[in-house]
C-alpha cells in the first residue's frame, strides 16, 4: 500500500501539562481540532503510525548525534519526563519492528539513517500520541531529525528524507500513516519562553500549505534562530512531511497560546499518489 494519512501538530509540553491555564476558548478549539485529526487518522485505517519528531536530548546526545534515526523496537515507553509535570501517564507503546526494519532497509539506499532498538519517548512524541492514539494501541515507528544539536540536519536533507520515506512506504503492503510534530516558532527553556512569532509561523504554514519546496528550503538556520528561536529548528519535521506527501497542506487550526509556549497547530496534507521518482518534480510537471 502506501502512506494513507499525513498530519502535523504541535507537541509543546504545556499543551498537556498546563492545559487548564490557557484561555478556555482557545484550549477547547485547539482540542476540538486535535480530536478531528484523530478521527481523520482513524478513518485512514492505518496499520502503523510513523511519527517524524524532534528529540530533546532524551535519547540522542552530543557524543553521537545522528542526522536521522528511526526506531526498530518491539515497544517503546514514555513519557521520559515526570508524569505529573506532563500530565500523561507513563505507558508502553507498541512498535512495529518488522515494518521498521523493512523501512530502514529501504531508506538506507538513499539516507544514512541511524536506527535504534531502544527509545524512550519524550513529550515530543507523547503529546501527539496522547491526542491521536489515546489508548496507545496503534503500533508506532518513531523518527528523529536532528533539530537540536548543531550542526543540524540541513533542510534540504530533511526534504530528501521525506521523499525517500515515501518511496519506502510505497513499496509496502501495509497502510501507514505519517505525522510530523514540531515548532513552529518558540523559545523553550530560555528566558524568552512564551514568546511566539505569529508572522513567522503564518508565513511558514503558507509555504508549507503550497508545498513550495524552494520557499521551504530557503530558510537559513541563522534566520530561523533569529525569528523563530531554537525551537523553530523543528520546522524540519514539517518539511519532511511535505516531501513525503507531495500534496497541498490544510491548516485546520493555528493560534498562539503563550502559556503553552508555542503557536498551536493542527494540519493535514493531501497524500499525492506518485509512486515513482521525485514527488516534487512530478507535481511541478502537472
Ligand atoms: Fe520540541
Amino acid at each position: 500500500m502506501t502512506m494513507v494519512f499525513a498530519g502535523a501538530l504541535s507537541h509543546a509540553p504545556g499543551i498537556t501539562g498546563r492545559a487548564e491555564r490557557a484561555d478556555p476558548r482557545l484550549k477547547d478549539a485547539f482540542r476540538g481540532h486535535l480530536g478531528a485529526l484523530r478521527r481523520a487518522l482513524e478513518e485512514s485505517r492505518p496499520d502503523a503510525l510513523v511519527v517524524i519528531a524532534a528529540e530533546h536530548f532524551a535519547n540522542f546526545f552530543m557524543n553521537n548525534m545522528p542526522a536521522f534515526a528511526m526506531g526498530m523496537a518491539p515497544y517503546y515507553e514514555g513519557p521520559i519526563e515526570d508524569e505529573g509535570w506532563l500530565a500523561i501517564r507513563r505507558t508502553r507503546i507498541p512498535g512495529a519492528p518488522r515494518l521498521s526494519r523493512v523501512l530502514i532497509e529501504g531508506l538506507l539506499g538513499e539516507i544514512d539513517l541511524a536506527y535504534s532498538e531502544e527509545w524512550k519517548f519524550d513529550h515530543g512524541i507523547m503529546v501527539p500520541l496522547h491526542f491521536l492514539t489515546p489508548d496507545f494501541q496503534l503500533p508506532v515507528i518513531p523518527v528523529n531529525i536532528n533539530c537540536q544539536g548543531p550542526p543540524l540536519t540541513p533542510l534540504a536533507r530533511a526534504w530528501t528524507f521525506g521523499e525517500a520515506l515515501r518511496r519506502a512506504l510505497d513499496a509496502l503492503p501495509e497502510r501507514v500513516a505519517v505525522v510530523a510534530t514540531g515548532g513552529l516558532s518558540h523559545w523553550p527553556c530560555t528566558p524568552e519562553s512564551g514568546k511566539i512569532n505569529v508572522a513567522f509561523d503564518r508565513e511558514f504554514l503558507e509555504r508549507w500549505s503550497r508545498n513550495d519546496r524552494a520557499a521551504l528550503l530557503s530558510y537559513t538556520d541563522a534566520q530561523t534562530y533569529r525569528e523563530a528561536g531554537q525551537g523553530g529548528f523543528e520546522i524540519r519535521t514539517f518539511i519532511s512531511l511535505a516531501a513525503a506527501s507531495g500534496g497541498s497542506g490544510h491548516v485546520w487550526f493555528y493560534e498562539p497560546i503563550p502559556i503553552y509556549a508555542v503557536g498551536c497547530t493542527v494540519a493535514v496534507m493531501e497524500v499525492q499518489s506518485r509512486p515513482q521518482g521525485s514527488l516534487h518534480e512530478a507535481r511541478a510537471a502537472n
